[in-house]
């Protein structure tokens, strides 16, 4: 009776967590996509150096991606294709806002999936993405650093 202690809105069944993932990874293709194109395109001296932070970016989420893709594979699922869409701007505030706020929808969904993951007992993939959580978490406040704003507080409990 061990699924008694999971909190409802918690407890999903393997095949609603492949579709999670998979949202999860549209999210990714879309981070890799902004980052490559804005990590070029973002001009000014004011911006170099969070320019060249985001070519970083764009590597971890590379990463992320393929992280997601084995575990969805792993699942028994088929890895999507389809990036969410990417906001395109030659506004460099317009573009880190944008980076950011996909910062702060992608924390929101891994805290989720951390707790779907291990209410399915899914241990390895939960600490996968604690791993990319904490990621995602530096990428939110590089950016909030870059904008000169506080790191926004993403918590359901807001
Ligand atoms: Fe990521
Ligand atoms: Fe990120």
């Amino acid at each position: 009776m061990a699924t008694a202690t999971v909190p409802r809105e918690h407890a999903v069944t393997r095949k609603e967590l492949i579709e999670k993932l998979n949202e999860d990874l549209s999210r990714e293709y879309q981070a890799i996509i902004a980052y490559v194109v804005y990590s070029q395109v973002l001009k000014g001296a004011e911006y170099m150096t969070i320019a060249k932070e985001l070519e970083t970016h764009a590597k971890e989420e590379l990463q992320h991606a393929l992280k997601v893709s084995k575990h969805i594979d792993y699942l028994g699922g088929m890895p999507t294709v389809t990036p969410l869409a990417v906001k395109t701007s030659d506004d460099a505030k317009t573009m880190l806002r944008a980076d950011l706020e996909n910062e702060n929808n992608t924390i929101r969904a891994y805290r989720e999936r951390l707790r779907q993951c291990e209410a399915l007992e899914e241990y390895g993939i939960a600490e996968d993405i604690r791993e990319i959580l904490r990621q995602e978490q530096e990428h939110q406040s590089d950016l909030a650093m870059a904008l000169g704003v506080d790191v926004p507080d993403v918590s359901r409990k807001a």
